[in-house]
């Protein structure tokens, strides 16, 4: 009694804990400390499961239970960065109930020995460097709740049989290879709260059975390959809190009911086809975060939505209309680049902001200068006639005194001088929307973006010093970049891009999951989509280079890196994505002398005509032995690639309002692509073609050439059995159009004086005469007739579907002609042979520049029959 009286505070503590010790240990569940060691069996378990994992366990007389963790060995390294917990005992032993082997870099297989530990109810494998498939044993495993293998790099379908668990309620199987369709059985696990399928490469659409999920709060399906519309039984889940979809695949329309959850709070679509709609009506105005991107939404941003407590809204790249009516001081994040938004931006809006980017928009600049301040982002934000002027805030700096012909930036690094040139450093550390204008040089930069989920600053600039100067620094940014040229001398460019992989580290086996995917724009034209540096460059920490062909006509040059939300967005830690660069080089072409200076007489044509052919020979001459180096490996595969539906928004479906004409290869239409650029979509004939690859590689050298009096070609798309060229648009249609109006064609207005029609017939010389004489690579037209030229707005010719017709020939090889071409125009010899000569497409091009003078195509006409002739004498030569 008395010792009792005594007893002091910690004593007491002491027997309560053995006195509730006991007492727990008869209803089978403890809660603290395990006094009972594991079961043999388990220990069994563990070894052969961390054996299958690519580790050893290493023997210790501890107990894992007790210490609370494994220790592991992986090649010489003893890891401990784990934890296990042993929550269930029967009273003898204890089980295994918690097993979390995070960001260990194990490297074997998923263990399906783990269904050895009977009462498991969680298995964390976040982040490790795995091979083979989802085990389907797994589902046997009834205490089962919570499974993660995100961003172990395992492949495989989903089995079906992991719709059996009886009690799951997480399962991420984020920022893998796994492929397949998601097994409707999946339907079944009716308890998931969270479901995370983001970064893989799922196909098909969501099965009907996912309706029964009503319990989701999370739901991301972000970068995989799904199709068909979004499903509707989203907005039945209504306890959705977040839900995330970039660039998943499906499609629009979107359910209105899906924007009316009331619990969401964070909502993520980005890149998505669709029919248009308005800005949509949300129920939640505690929502915090609301990214809807590239989703071709239309109408005005509503007021309701400066009055919510958003801490990032990101509306970027849609076609929002419309003023801006706030004064509020939230979000904290607002980027609205790419939409048309108008009017004059209130004062206070701007005054009041960090991190507002309000970049390629058509606002009016109001009287005075909105005050320059790095965190607000005023590029090309506001209309303009001419593109200098719009480039920024005030008009002040639209006038230059002088005009650049290159420029060159270490990219997130500093001044480093590489054989004699400087590659200016872009030093800017700052964050979410920044606009640095560099003004004692000719390029300035923007960036936009919040690194979402992640709270440090660390994205933005990164650095390794292990790698050459140029690639030691390099800057990144979570939504897109642009580097622009201004003050440049007009004409033609090259720009070389350098990257190199420097964040996904191979020291860390697990960084290899990591995938960087992002879309490359030049001139707001769609360069490279899905761009990956380690792929380019075939492994980490290497330097690879892509050059590019870009024109300047308005004194300035936009390149723009985009994060379509691609890619793996957790390694190297959770919130880490987007585009990444390492140095920018951009100089002037240097001019190849310029050839054809045609002196045209009064009647003049038929002077061109044979001038032309003059020079052409006199250039063979010269460059013979320059034409036998057909070296192609220093060009650069230039090729944009479209999907399919883009291409099918473009052109409304291939509306026929749209069709622009029938040529020799398939159907033409007019579209407009979701940045505004107008183009020409030309439909090859689907039929089936062996070797798309083949296909794409012409394309791509096809795309490389650039010539004022080339249409350019944007790109391709090749899905399945469409084959898709790219073009730019060309206001004056064809010059069979505007000559031979009278003959059936629709009724053209323009009327071509002399000095046009002579104006075309050098146009078309230059561009064979590029073609036969100074590109990289040789092209013989083998079909130039006046459909196949086509006029610009300033009646410039511009020689189309160059390149195609050796196409054609492969196509139709089982027909018995060899040869492409229109009779016609054809040249006699090489109608009887097929020889591929450059003097076929001259021969044309004299029958052509005939019809341009005569202004007909009647076979029969005189002047035609004369000028044959003509051309048959000089081609003796
Ligand atoms: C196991 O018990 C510990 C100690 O009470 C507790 O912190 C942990 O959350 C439990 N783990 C599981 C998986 O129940
Ligand atoms: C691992 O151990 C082997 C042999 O014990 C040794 O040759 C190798 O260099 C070690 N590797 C590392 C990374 O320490
Ligand atoms: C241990 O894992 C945590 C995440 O669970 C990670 O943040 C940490 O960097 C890891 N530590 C080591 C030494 O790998
Ligand atoms: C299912 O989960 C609930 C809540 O986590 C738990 O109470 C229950 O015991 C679990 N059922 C089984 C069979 O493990
Ligand atoms: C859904 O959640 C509610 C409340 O959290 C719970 O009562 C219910 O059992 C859950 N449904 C299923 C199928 O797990
Ligand atoms: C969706 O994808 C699946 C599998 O790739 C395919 O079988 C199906 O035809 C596609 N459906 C549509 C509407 O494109
Ligand atoms: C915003 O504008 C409203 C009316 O337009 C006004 O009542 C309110 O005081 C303004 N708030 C701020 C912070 O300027
Ligand atoms: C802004 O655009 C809308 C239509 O998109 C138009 O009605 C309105 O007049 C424009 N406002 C200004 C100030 O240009
Ligand atoms: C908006 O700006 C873009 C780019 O400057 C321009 O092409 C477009 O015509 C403008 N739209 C309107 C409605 O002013
Ligand atoms: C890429 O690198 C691997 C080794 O890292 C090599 O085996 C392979 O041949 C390389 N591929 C190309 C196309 O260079």
């Amino acid at each position: 009694m008395l010792m009792m009286m005594h007893m002091n505070q910690q004593m007491r503590l002491c027997l309560i804990l053995l006195l509730s010790l006991v007492t727990f240990s008869c209803f089978g569940q403890v809660t603290f400390a395990q006094l009972q060691p594991l079961h043999p069996n388990e220990a069994d378990a563990l070894r052969q499961i961390a054996t299958t994992l690519g580790a050893t366990l290493v023997d210790s007389t501890d107990d894992p239970c007790q210490s609370g963790k494994l220790s592991i060995s992986t090649a010489n390294l003893t890891k401990y960065n784990n934890s296990i917990a042993c929550n269930y005992t029967d009273g003898t032993f204890s089980y295994v109930t918690s097993l979390k082997l995070k960001s260990m870099s194990l490297q074997g297989r998923l263990p399906p020995e783990l269904i050895k530990l009977t009462f498991l109810q969680e298995i964390d494998l976040y982040q490790n460097y795995l091979s083979g498939e989802l085990p389907k044993e797994w589902a046997s495993m009834q205490h089962l709740n919570f499974i993660s293998v995100t961003a172990t790099g395992i492949s495989g379908e989903i089995p079906k049989e992991w719709g059996n668990f009886a009690n799951l309620t997480y399962l991420s199987l984020e920022a893998n290879q796994l492929s397949g369709s998601i097994p409707e059985e999946l339907g079944n696990l009716v308890s998931l709260t969270e479901l995370a399928l983001s970064s893989n490469q799922f196909v098909g659409s969501l099965p009907k059975t996912l309706a029964n999920l009503a319990n989701l709060t999370d739901f991301r399906i972000s970068d995989n390959n799904f199709n068909g519309t979004v499903p509707e039984f989203i907005g039945r889940w209504s306890k959705l809190q977040r839900l995330e979809m970039y660039s998943s695949g499906l499609e629009g329309p979107i359910n209105p009911t899906i924007f009316a959850l009331g619990s969401l709070n964070d909502l993520r679509i980005s890149d998505m086809i669709g029919p248009k709609f308005d800005f949509p009506k949300l129920i939640n105005k505690n929502m915090e975060h609301l990214v809807l991107r590239n989703l071709n939404m239309s109408g005005s941003i509503p007021t309701y939505i400066w009055d919510m407590e958003l801490k990032m809204l990101d509306l970027t790249f849609n076609n929002l209309k419309g003023e801006i009516n706030s004064n509020t001081t939230s979000p904290t994040y607002i980027f609205l680049s790419g939409n048309m938004l108008n009017g004059t931006i209130p004062d206070s809006f701007l005054s009041t902001r960090k991190n507002l980017d309000l970049s390629y928009n058509n606002f009016t600049l109001s009287t005075n200068c909105p005050e320059s301040r790095s965190n607000v982002n005023l590029y090309r934000s506001f209309t303009s006639k001419n593109k200098m002027s719009g480039l920024f805030s005030c008009p002040s700096t639209t006038n230059c005194s002088n005009y650049f012909r290159s420029f060159h930036i270490n990219c997130g690094g500093k001044d480093v001088l590489i054989k004699q040139t400087t590659y200016e450093g872009d030093r800017n550390d700052g964050n979410g929307a920044i606009l640095d204008y560099n003004g004692k040089s000719n390029w300035g930069m923007i960036s936009a973006g919040d690194f979402m989920d992640h709270n440090e600053n660390d994205g933005y600039t990164l650095s390794a010093d292990t790698q050459p100067e140029l690639y030691s620094t390099a800057r990144g940014s979570p939504l897109f970049l642009t580097y622009y040229g201004y003050c440049l001398e007009n004409g033609n460019y090259k720009v070389s891009l350098h990257f190199a992989e420097i964040k996904f580290r191979d020291e860390e086996p697990y960084n290899r999951v990591g995938r960087r995917v992002f879309d490359i724009y030049i001139q707001g034209i769609l360069r490279w989509k899905d761009f990956n540096i380690k792929e380019q460059a075939n492994g980490t920490g290497k330097a690879i280079i892509r050059t590019f062909n870009a024109i300047v006509t308005e004194n300035t040059l936009d390149i723009r890196l985009y994060w379509a939300g691609k890619g793996t967005t957790c390694i190297p830690y959770r919130g880490y994505y987007g585009p990444l660069i390492s140095a920018i080089s951009v100089s002037h072409e240097a001019k190849k002398p310029s050839i054809i200076y045609i002196v045209v007489g009064v009647v003049g044509l038929v002077l061109c005509l044979i001038f032309s052919i003059i020079v052409f020979f006199f250039w063979r001459r010269n460059s013979k032995h320059k034409r036998r180096r057909r070296d192609l490996k220093g060009l650069d595969l230039l090729t944009g690639t479209f999907t399919f539906r883009q291409l099918k928004a473009a052109t409304d479906n291939f509306d026929s309002a749209n069709k622009l004409g029938e040529g020799g290869f398939g159907s033409v239409y007019k579209g407009q692509l979701s940045d505004g650029t107008v183009i020409a979509v030309k439909q090859l004939s689907s039929k089936s073609r062996q070797g798309n690859r083949e296909f794409v590689n012409e394309i791509g050298m096809i795309s490389g050439l650039q010539h004022p009096n080339l249409v350019k070609l944007y790109g391709c798309c090749v899905e399945g059995s469409q084959l898709l060229l790219v073009y730019e648009y060309m206001e004056n249609n064809c010059l069979a159009h505007a000559l031979f109006c009278k003959q059936g064609l629709e009724t053209s207005t323009l009327k071509l004086d002399w000095e046009t029609r002579q104006k075309i017939c050098v146009g078309i010389a230059r561009g064979l005469a590029f073609l036969h004489e100074e590109s990289t690579i040789k092209i013989v037209h083998r079909d130039i007739k006046a459909t196949n030229v086509l006029l610009d707005r300033q009646l410039n010719a511009k020689i189309s579907d160059f390149g195609l017709a050796k196409l054609k020939e492969e196509d139709d090889t089982h027909i018995s002609t060899r040869v492409a071409g229109t009779v016609g125009y054809m040249a006699p010899e090489y109608a009887l042979w097929g020889h591929l000569t450059e003097k076929a497409d001259v021969y044309s091009f004299g029958v052509l520049a005939l019809e341009i003078a005569s202004g007909r195509n009647n076979a029969n006409s005189r002047a035609k029959k004369e000028g044959v002739c003509l051309l048959e004498v000089i081609l003796q030569f």
